[in-house]
């Protein structure tokens, strides 16, 4: 029984009214720049370029596939975040929900999800920094440039500048969440600039025969490209691990998650047909900045250049935010005694948990700096994708155990649309590599020995029942 004990919901409500928790400053706007923040990065920047040479120009239908996914487990995600509004995103709702033995394996998911997706977008902005500094004719040496083994036919050792944009990062968190908003929302501003300046430019030099054959691979191509071009969408989710710092949750989250999503949907779609319209999607085999490689194409050097620099700083705050979703989840599953206690710490003065942000971010920024980027995103969306269907499942198991918990906003169509969420994540993963679901099972695998020889026994819930 006590792998099923959940925390007390009325309890969690209750312990966000007093002064054991981090301080309420964001509102609405605030929460959807947040979102688009965490979703517009690596994904349509870099991974654009290996979803086209999967899916062909088809790569629209794989945004709108991966898209719709989004939107399901989105919903599911809004009426929980609405519900309760407590750091730890859906680790915590599954902690009143699932029980602990599920929110711990939750938790665990999420910081592959977080950790490995800081780390994949890392290596997309050193791609995009290197093509700005080469505008300009500076070259980094060689040996510092990538992982090991991932540039045919040249010695790399490690991505450097991945590296220290990732400890650049973690210092910014680390003096405070108010400073980390306010950056955000002047890059986000920007990389959404960006991104229409590439629609614009881009349009007019479409070439609509590049269009055709439409789906050169079939529809396993696109499928193939949806499970990969998932990655574009993560991040939305991080609005919901806010939860805690939000002024007025029940109205403010749902709208974040919802607005910041459509808005993305929309752009990707629109890149996508441009980028494929304006070169054959075969062109993008090996382009690490496939969005300036078409604008250059096109002889538009100036708004290649643009890009670049958009790029650079927009996968930042990419970075910032999940970096930020990551060290709230730890947070919360110390406070629950799931981790080591000191993992929880605020530090008096800047009010973060330093020493998980800077454990968190040296971490993570020797992965990105030692492993391939294709990898990292797949590993990320698998991670992503099982916790999609978790939410979504915990969000009908709400319904009849707590029918009368006051929800600000409700998921439509329920059973319907958690259950089409669980299904449209099971068959994206099932689109991934087999070394993904290696590498994810062993992570789990580790996660459930953590929980079984540590965790189990220093849970605040087994050793206080009133816990919550
Ligand atoms: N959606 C984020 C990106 O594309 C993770 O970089």
């Amino acid at each position: 029984m006590s792998l099923i004990r959940k925390k007390n919901i009325s309890n969690m409500l209750a312990r966000r009214n007093t002064g054991d928790s981090l301080s309420r400053v964001l509102g609405p706007l605030d929460l959807t720049l947040l979102g688009i923040g965490a979703i517009i990065g690596t994904g349509i920047f870099v991974l654009t370029g290996t979803g086209a040479v999967i899916a062909g120009p088809a790569l629209t239908m794989s945004f709108v596939i991966a898209a719709i996914a989004c939107c399901f487990a989105a919903l599911a995600y809004a009426e929980f975040s609405s519900t309760i509004p407590v750091a730890g995103s859906i680790y915590t709702y599954s902690y009143a929900t699932l029980g602990e033995l599920a929110a711990w394996i939750i938790g665990w998911d999420l910081m592959l999800e977080y950790g490995l997706a800081t780390s994949a977008v890392s290596v997309g902005w050193s791609g995009y920094l290197q093509s700005l500094l080469s505008g300009f004719g500076i070259t980094l040496p060689h040996a510092l440039t990538a992982a090991p083994g991932t540039v045919p036919g040249c010695a790399t050792w490690f991505n450097l500048p991945a590296f220290l944009v990732m400890m650049a990062v973690t210092l910014l968190l680390s003096i405070g969440v108010r400073e980390s908003a306010r950056v955000n929302n002047v890059m986000v501003s920007i990389k959404v600039a960006v991104v229409l300046l590439v629609i614009t430019v881009g349009v007019f030099h479409v070439r609509p025969a590049h269009w055709h054959p439409f789906m050169p691979m079939g529809w396993a191509g696109v499928f193939g490209a949806a499970a990969v071009m998932f990655f574009a969408f993560i991040g939305f989710d991080s609005v919901s691990s806010a939860a805690e710092e939000v002024k007025n949750p029940e109205r403010d989250l749902p709208i974040g998650i919802i607005a910041s999503l459509a808005v993305c949907a929309t752009l990707y779609m629109a890149v996508a047909a441009v980028v494929t319209g304006i070169v054959p999607y075969s062109e993008f085999a090996n382009v690490s900045h496939p969005v300036s490689y078409v604008l250059k194409r096109i002889g538009v050097d100036w708004v290649a250049g643009l890009v670049d620099l958009g790029a650079v700083l927009g996968m930042l705050t990419v970075i910032l935010v999940m970096m930020y979703g990551q060290t709230r989840i730890i947070f919360a599953m110390s406070r629950d005694g799931l981790l080591p206690a000191p993992l929880s710490r605020v530090h008096p003065r800047f009010q973060t948990p330093l020493i998980t942000t800077w454990l968190v971010g040296i971490f993570f920024a020797l992965i990105g700096a030692l492993v391939p980027l294709d990898l990292l995103a797949e590993l990320t969306n698998i991670g992503t994708l099982a916790a999609f269907s978790m939410v979504s499942i915990a969000v009908l198991i709400l319904r009849r155990t707590h029918p009368a918990l006051p929800r600000a906003f409700r998921c439509p169509g329920v059973p319907l649309v958690p259950i089409c969420a669980v299904a449209s994540c099971f068959f994206l993963m099932a689109h991934l590599r087999t070394i993904t679901w290696v590498s994810f099972m062993t992570w789990l695998a580790l996660g459930l020995t953590v929980y079984f020889s540590y965790s189990r026994q220093h849970s605040k819930l087994a050793l206080n029942p009133e816990h919550g």
